[in-house]
């Protein structure tokens, strides 16, 4: 299958190579020309184990390309990924100015069907504001459909993650997006959760905060252990 990716960072990388280990045919942007023409070199702009060898591999063998043209990348498929960050603001809400900037530009020069798939982290019910973007700016006839598809890999060990996971997450609320999806992870052996999107949204939140609490729990427990160990010695 042929895959867009808007967003060269960690994630829009990570997702490329392993999409294209796959056996799919990808396409990454990015608006940052700098970075694409590095990219194109197999420079990644950060460190992750095997993925220079990994981009070199699969841009010779022609699964894995980069441009900094939108146009280019919409044309290229019917899936889009959006990469691209969601940085905190001042008052904790997400900026999602990237998000927005991507959805009009769908609208803007998409010529036929396409489902634009989030992996950027964004809050519950995001979905309806990208459709509701999407209607505003878009020529009447276009058909695209959106869907929810998180991202729980680990730094340091992203691609083995990605190519090996132990859930892959697809929230959609049409049937065709929801074909798409599973036919582009056929072959991944893992159990597949298909939700409507909105759970899905919300299933990278829980996973993302219990894994939080995880790490804060295992913190008061060594600060306790430390604790003790000082109210033994003092005695
Ligand atoms: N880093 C992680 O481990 C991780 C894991 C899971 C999910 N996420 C989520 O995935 C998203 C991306 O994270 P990241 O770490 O890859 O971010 P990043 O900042 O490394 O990369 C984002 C990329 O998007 C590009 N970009 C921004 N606006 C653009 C636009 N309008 N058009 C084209 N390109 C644009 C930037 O130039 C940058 O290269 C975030 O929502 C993040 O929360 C990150």
């Amino acid at each position: 299958m042929k895959v867009s990716i808007i967003g060269a960072g960690y994630v829009g990388v990570i997702t490329g190579i392993g999409f294209a280990y796959m056996g799919h045919e990808v396409l990454v942007m990015d608006h940052d020309e700098n970075k694409i023409c590095n990219l194109k070199k197999g420079q990644v702009p950060f460190f992750e184990n095997g993925a220079e060898d990994a981009i070199r591999e699969q841009c010779f063998e022609n699964r894995l390309n980069f441009t900094s043209n939108i146009k280019e990348l919409i044309d290229y498929a019917e899936l889009i990924f959006i990469c691209v960050g969601t940085p905190s603001m001042p008052d904790g809400s997400a900026d999602l100015s990237a998000v927005e900037s991507i959805a009009r530009s769908i609208a803007e020069y998409a010529m036929s069907y396409k489902c634009l798939v989030e992996k950027s982290t964004v809050p519950a019910g995001t979905f309806k504001w990208i459709q509701r973007t999407l209607r505003l700016y878009s020529k009447s006839s276009l058909e695209c459909d959106v869907a929810s598809n998180p991202e729980f890999l680990k730094e340091g060990s992203a691609l083995e993650d990605f190519l090996n996971p132990d859930r892959i997450v697809i929230g959609t609320n049409t049937d065709r997006a929801r074909d798409l999806l599973l036919e582009l992870y056929r072959n991944v052996e893992c159990p597949k959760i298909t939700s409507d999107i909105e759970t899905a949204e919300l299933i990278k939140h829980a996973s993302n905060s219990f894994l939080a609490m995880k790490i804060s729990y295992a913190n008061m427990i060594a600060d306790l252990c430390e604790l003790s160990i000082s109210v033994r010695q003092s005695r």
